[in-house]
């Protein structure tokens, strides 16, 4: 492998010449307190830190910041650190998941502006992650993923509690009139005990797990804890290699090939990981100008079984995975269904990081013949009702719905379900399925969490905890139940699901991957005809931007303009 030379840093276009313009961007670095040789002919590298005291899941970023510090000065490059803006989860409205593209842009045009040679992508908490990784490949810099790190597990009443799953449990006991006010309250101390991301197998470990696997993380650093001495280390070792990276000029297209990509879903499916994955895969692939087709997440999930025993699909949490051997132990017990030679930041391939990985506890990461479930975690549904596919977490949801033919009770938008949903003279029955249409891309806008829709008060009261459930939305990766998501094309543009009425059929048929609209085709056409779109939300802003530019959740929600494998252009320097 030829190694770059000072002279070819990409900094040295700044920090170099003998020029007017030169001398500005030294005497401004001199500035900050730095002498000449702290920055010239050294790499210089972004960390780019999502911190913010509006995301509860990064606040030990500061901290981490100065350890990868720490090791890019060890390494002889020169550390910058650059905040970039937080997607939180917990807070903003209308979904993080509207801003993913906007932090994706403003992370591409940052590394791009800026006399960077390589960047730490610092994120965790869910759309961080896709974020930041389709900044840096449509950028095309020498990058390495920090992953936050799940938080410590959750505690009430000598209880464990996975965030997102059990407080959705729960919440289904208090609406049911099993759980007292006091104990709730007592459970809103105990699930959330510590820095980190959710410690379920939800959104932000899936996405975490597979940037690992895409080879953009050293070898088992996505379990690791976020309040664990070894996340320091691991902050200061990418600190480290992240200045070897750009000698090496290992760039993010080097690793994200179509292999590494089917390495990822490959993972995914055995990991039982968000439904959420499958968009923000289509998306980050589009950005190293790899198409991902539906069809590809069936064959894989047809073929590889979930093997890890984690919530919502199983029993145990992150740090459980973390002690049981982490990532590069379940990926050694599929290594025959991997693409062993793909490339990683470490320097070796995936199957060198994962060569004679063990399994110290095989009730969180099961052998292949004692799988958590028969098949992988997301399935692909195709049918009249989503002629572009739709997604559904069979793992996740009681078994006996998985083949069911149920009348429609339909809800135009979240505030009419949110209205009606608990009004006893709807008259529904755990055999309804209930439709929520305009929560996709365009509708709700920003394809919002909404899947997981609210069984109603009292069917809860009733017993029921499971019923169908469709939307174009999508649903947290703590979430679970019958949950029909991502239905595309979206209500909002004209989908079909924009033409269910109450009082429809609808059939399901997970073993066939088939969703099926009992309704003739005359009629849909019928229907159609008096359809009248929704009016548009954004006249203005980046909304407007987001309308015009979002494409389907088939195809990743990414923008038309950015959705593509060029590279963005180096900027003149006079
Ligand atoms: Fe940040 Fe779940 S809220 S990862």
């Amino acid at each position: 492998m030829s190694r770059l030379t000072p002279d070819q840093l990409r900094s040295a276009r700044w920090f170099a010449p003998d020029d007017l313009r030169s001398f500005g961007h030294r005497s401004r670095a001199k500035q900050m307190g730095y002498a000449r040789e702290d920055f010239t002919g050294k790499p210089v590298i972004g960390i780019l830190n999502t911190w913010s005291d509006l995301n509860t899941c990064h606040t030990h970023f500061r901290q981490r910041a100065d350890e990868v510090k720490r090791g890019v000065w060890q390494a002889g490059g020169f550390p910058l650190e650059v905040p970039i803006m937080s997607l939180s989860e917990t807070y903003m409205k209308p979904t993080s998941m509207y801003y993913r593209n906007l932090v994706a842009l403003e992370v591409e045009e940052t590394l791009r502006c800026y006399p960077l040679d390589g960047a730490v992508l610092m994120g965790g908490c869910d759309k961080t992650v896709p974020a930041l990784i389709m900044g840096a490949t449509s950028m095309n810099l020498p990058s390495i993923f920090l992953p936050a790190g799940p938080m410590m597990k959750g505690c009430w009443h000598g209880e464990t509690l996975g965030s997102g799953s059990d407080v959705w449990k729960y919440w289904a006991e208090r609406q049911a009139g099993n759980f007292c006010e006091d104990s709730w309250n007592e459970l809103e101390d105990g699930i959330a005990r510590s820095p980190g991301t959710c410690m379920t197998m939800g959104t932000a470990s899936t996405m975490s797990a597979i940037a690992e696997t895409l080879g953009l993380c050293l070898p088992g650093a996505c379990s690791i804890p976020a309040v664990h001495s070894a996340h320091q280390r691991l902050a200061t070792a990418c600190g480290r290699r992240i200045v070897d990276l750009v000698w090496e000029n290992v760039r993010p297209r080097d690793l994200l090939t179509e292999e590494a990509f089917q390495n990822a879903i490959v993972a995914d499916m055995a990991l039982g990981g968000s439904t959420n994955a499958i968009v923000h895969l289509i998306a980050m692939a589009g950005r190293a100008g790899i198409k991902l087709p539906l069809e590809r997440f069936d064959e894989i999930s047809r073929r590889i079984k979930v093997l890890a025993n984690l919530r919502p699909c199983g029993e145990y949490l992150m740090e459980d995975f973390h002690d049981a051997g982490g990532l590069p132990a379940l990926l050694e017990q599929i290594r025959r269904d991997l693409h062993l030679d793909c490339l990683t930041v470490s320097g070796q391939t995936l199957g060198e990081n994962i060569s004679g990985a063990k399994v110290y506890n095989p009730e969180v990461i099961r052998p292949p013949d004692r799988p958590v479930g028969k098949a992988g975690g997301t399935f692909i549904l195709k049918g009249n009702l989503c002629p572009d596919g739709a997604v559904i977490k069979p793992t996740a949801a009681e078994a006996h719905l998985m083949k069911h033919r149920g009348l429609a009770a339909v809800f135009e938008d979240y505030a009419d379900l949110k209205k009606r949903i608990d009004d006893p003279a709807l008259g529904l029955t755990a055999d309804h399925i209930i439709v929520l249409k305009n929560a996709g891309p365009i509708g709700a806008p920003g394809i919002p969490e909404w899947g997981m829709l609210p069984i109603p008060k009292y069917l809860l009261q009733q017993g029921v905890r499971d019923m169908i459930r469709i939307s174009d939305a999508r649903m947290s990766g703590t979430s679970y139940g019958a949950c029909v998501l991502h239905v595309a094309p979206e209500s909002a543009v004209g989908g079909p699901l924009a033409f269910v009425q109450s009082g429809d059929w609808i059939e399901l048929d997970v073993e066939g991957r088939r969703l099926h609209l009992e309704v003739d085709d005359a009629e849909l056409e019928r229907r159609r005809a008096d359809w009248v779109p929704p009016a548009a939300k954004f006249t203005r802003g980046y909304g407007r931007l987001y309308a015009e530019e979002i494409t389907q959740a088939n195809e990743g929600c990414d923008f038309r303009f950015l959705h593509h494998g060029q590279d963005a252009p180096e900027p003149d320097i006079y």
